[in-house]
């Protein structure tokens, strides 16, 4: 399918739903007259076959208490064979709500209060949160930015895991909000560092099925596999990948047979969740039958990347923007377009948009935006459109 068939078929008004980009524009941002490219979902509607699994799982009216299908793994295994390869095993998944809701879980049970975890901004906000809230202390290791592409430091990493008693890291892999998937290489020497001073690695992999442009994302599993270093637990999830966030299901791995243990006592105590019916029926035939809705959306983000990117080039070439590799997130550097203004003012007074602001993934980048693609080339184009008469004011 291609990206128009795509947009015609799958586009839809969200306007009115409950949806939260579209609908608590005047509770987060003060104001509903704003175009919104923010909140990390999709303008589009799931794949038909998803949609009529969940019509007739809808149609029989029976909505107890479910347990996990007997092919939902294998099913998630066929579409791993298909496309990154990651190779999971049935006994390593524990289910859960949400990644955030992993991160928070996690967090509490395999650190104590005060202990230190480290992260890489700019990163995804609510890192920051499972530190905080939970109170454990937050060390940074923020990824070194050269003209707007994004890089690890590898030598500051090991100094902080040299004299930081480092407990718990969170690596986001692909990255949001730079849009880096991380080669294998730069993966290796992560990971033969974490190995060489034992750091455990929850690896949140939930972009990992939105790679662009030919790069190629290698899962955690696979490299700590490979090093033979086994300390690490990958969190991804069907909601970015297939547009299914508001049906709370993802998944936590946990390969070595110690920490899962760990794991799972821990959540006998603390989590006692059921799986959720609709998000089970819904991933399950996801992961079966919709690669080419997957193929056709990730068409779509590719186009709107470039069409964002080749328009600013003209019109406004000292904005720039970084380079997408993953996720369906653009990362701008607005600030010379700022006359003396916060990025906020610029974008919501002038704009009239709703975007992530750079400074909630870290307050040293006050002047960059994110903008989410997972929308329509209208929308795209009208975003832009508005950012050019801001431009001119
Ligand atoms: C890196 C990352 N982790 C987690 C999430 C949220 O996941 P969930 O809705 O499953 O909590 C997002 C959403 O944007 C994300 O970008």
């Amino acid at each position: 399918m291609d990206a128009e068939t795509f947009i015609q078929t799958y586009a839809i008004s969200r306007k009115k739903t409950d949806s939260l980009k579209w609908d608590a524009l005047e509770e987060r941002y003060g104001s509903a007259d704003l175009l919104p490219l923010w909140v990390a979902d999709a303008d589009f509607s799931t794949d038909e076959a998803v949609k009529q699994s969940l019509i007739k799982r809808v149609s029989e009216g029976a909505y107890g208490y479910t347990t996990r299908a007997s092919d939902y793994v294998s099913s998630y295994q066929g579409w791993q064979n298909r496309h990154e390869g990651t190779k999971v095993r049935p006994e390593w998944l524990f289910f859960s709500t949400g990644v955030v809701q992993s991160l928070y879980d996690l967090i509490a049970c395999f650190t104590e209060e005060q202990d230190k975890i480290m992260i890489q901004p700019p990163v995804y906000y609510p890192f920051f949160n499972s530190i905080r809230d939970q109170k454990r202390t937050l060390v940074e290791t923020p990824l070194v930015n050269n003209q707007e592409t994004y890089t690890m430091d590898f030598h500051q990493l090991e100094m902080l895991f040299q004299t930081q008693d480092i407990r718990l890291f969170i690596l986001c892999s692909p990255h949001n909000p730079l849009g880096r998937v991380w080669t294998k290489e730069e993966l290796v020497t992560f990971f033969t560092l974490c190995q060489t001073y034992n750091i455990r690695v929850i690896s949140d992999e939930i972009h990992s099925d939105l790679i662009v442009f030919n790069n190629q994302f290698t899962s955690a599993l696979t490299v700590a596999e490979e090093l033979g270093f086994s300390n690490v637990i990958m969190c991804n999830s069907p909601s970015k990948t297939f547009n299914l966030a508001g049906l709370l299901q993802s998944h936590i791995w946990i390969p070595d047979e110690t920490l899962r243990a760990t794991f799972g006592e821990w959540s006998k105590r603390h989590r006692q969740t059921e799986i959720s019916v609709l998000g089970q029926v819904a991933a399950k035939t996801a992961y079966q039958k919709s690669d080419e809705w997957h193929q056709a959306f990730l068409k779509v983000v590719e186009a709107n990347y470039l069409l964002l990117k080749t328009t600013l080039q003209k019109e406004l070439p000292s904005v720039k923007i970084s380079p997408l590799q993953g996720t369906y997130l653009a990362w701008l550097n607005i600030e010379p377009l700022l006359k003396g203004e916060t990025a906020q003012e610029f974008i919501q007074q002038k704009a009239k948009l709703a975007i992530d602001y750079g400074e909630w993934f870290s307050p040293d980048y006050r002047q960059y935006i994110r903008i989410n693609l997972a929308t329509t080339p209208e929308n795209i184009e009208q975003a832009i459109n508005q950012i050019l008469l801001a431009a001119k004011q």
